[in-house]
């Protein structure tokens, strides 16, 4: 036990030297001192070169800008319309968790011009409640099993009960049910039988495109459900599922707050400080995310027209968390930092109190007490129980703020 243990100490802190590594032909870059110099692009300046100084200037001319500028580069247009939808629940259980909470399977179908697309998502209510839940809302990109209806398997990945405890309602769908994760396939759901015209677009959406709009049927759903709080639903991911929430949430202004776990590369982290995954790594290795346009930017970082501290600004007033790991250097959990620091000019137009330190908070001290949020946590690259219970905490702090 004892040598297993001095294994990994050792491993973790060789690991933590290591400057550079070599990944698909390329040089990753993990020393500090090599990232090149850079600007972003400006946040609050119109691209007619307006300064942006108050909410209405941002809301009415900056915010659709910005908005239009990561459609069309990155993440790819999201259709706004589709003929009808449907929610079926497939399953219920009012006394689930040992009576703690009430189980509800909802089998949700979305028809456009003939075909359809139908995807499952699970929600477990707390009973212990006098008026409607707020949620959490969890993209799933891992094993289904991880968010198990039945509770047989339980995951820290989404520690239902420790949720329902603290009073919140918690939901899932997997995100391979919309768009598959894998460059074969992604376009067998949502793509090939809704909106096969995004195929066919160098600004189409690709599956960090399908996700988001997935997440946006369970809003839809959520509105339908009077156990459920819709003002105060969560958007959840991990990785690629934190990319898709923040995506989802800057998209979608339903979602009152959005927490992203370890979403590196095209999630949280600076693109132009080329620390660890690159834009032009991500495209190499997972070309079926982004939109083909994209893909101009591999080797020409400088030149796009945004950087994702200006996705986090998209989803100001609302609240937002992210986190990083010690262990993952790959997601630059820095640059991730500084791109929420660097959003935080937005909120101050709404005077919103962010709290983030000018440098990098310490590692497992979170800021909770902010519009802004952040933890650089001690470990894996992971969403884990250390983080779900600094989410609620932060939900906790932000609606108490807005009640
Ligand atoms: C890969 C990928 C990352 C991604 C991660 C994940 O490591 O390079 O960009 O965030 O997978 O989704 O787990």
């Amino acid at each position: 036990m004892g040598f297993l243990l001095a294994c990994i100490l050792l491993s973790s802190s060789v690991y933590a030297q290591i400057k550079t590594d070599k990944f698909m032909g390329e040089i990753v870059n993990y020393d500090e001192t090599t990232v090149p110099k850079y600007t972003l692009p400006p946040l609050l300046k119109t691209e007619k070169g307006e300064k942006v100084k108050n909410v209405a200037t941002w809301e009415r001319k900056r915010r659709p800008e910005i908005l239009s500028l990561f459609e069309e580069h990155i993440y790819g247009q999201m259709p706004s319309k589709f003929d009808s939808l449907n929610f079926k629940m497939t399953n219920e259980k009012a006394d689930a968790m040992d009576g703690k909470a009430h189980l509800k399977e909802i089998q949700i179908t979305v028809w456009n011009k003939g075909n359809s697309v139908s995807f499952p998502v699970v929600l477990f209510i707390p009973n212990k409640r006098s008026k409607p839940a707020p949620a959490f809302l969890l993209i799933n990109n891992r094993g289904k099993r991880n968010t198990d209806a039945t509770r047989v398997n339980k995951s820290t990945f989404w520690p239902a009960e420790m949720i329902i405890d603290s009073g919140y309602a918690i939901a899932a769908f997997h995100n391979a049910d919309v768009a598959p994760d894998r460059k074969e396939t992604y376009q067998n759901g949502i793509l090939k039988q809704l909106f096969p015209e995004e195929l066919e677009k160098n600004n189409g959406m690709k599956a960090i495109g399908s996700w988001p709009w997935a997440a946006s049927r369970v809003m839809d759903y959520f509105l339908t459900d009077k156990d459920i709080d819709a003002k105060r639903v969560a958007i959840v991911g991990h990785s690629r599922g934190g990319k898709t929430a923040l995506w989802a949430g800057a998209q979608d202004q339903r979602f009152a707050m959005v927490f992203n776990s370890c979403s590196g590369s095209t999630g949280a982290a600076l693109a132009r400080r080329k620390y660890g995954e690159t834009v032009s790594l991500i495209n190499k290795q997972f070309g079926h995310w982004f939109n083909n346009n994209y893909k101009k930017f591999s080797n020409n970082v400088d030149s796009l027209p945004i950087d994702q501290h200006m996705l986090i600004g998209l989803i100001a007033p609302r609240p937002v968390y992210t986190t990083n790991a010690t262990q993952d250097r790959w997601a630059d959990p820095y640059g991730s930092f500084l791109s929420s620091l660097n959003a935080k000019p937005v909120y101050d137009l709404y005077h919103q109190e962010v709290t983030l330190p000018k440098d990098m908070p310490q590692i497992n001290k979170p800021i909770i007490n902010s519009t802004i949020g952040y933890h650089f946590r001690e470990g894996a690259h992971d969403l884990n129980v250390y983080d779900w219970n600094n989410f609620i905490r932060f939900a906790n702090f932000n609606y108490s703020l807005r009640n």
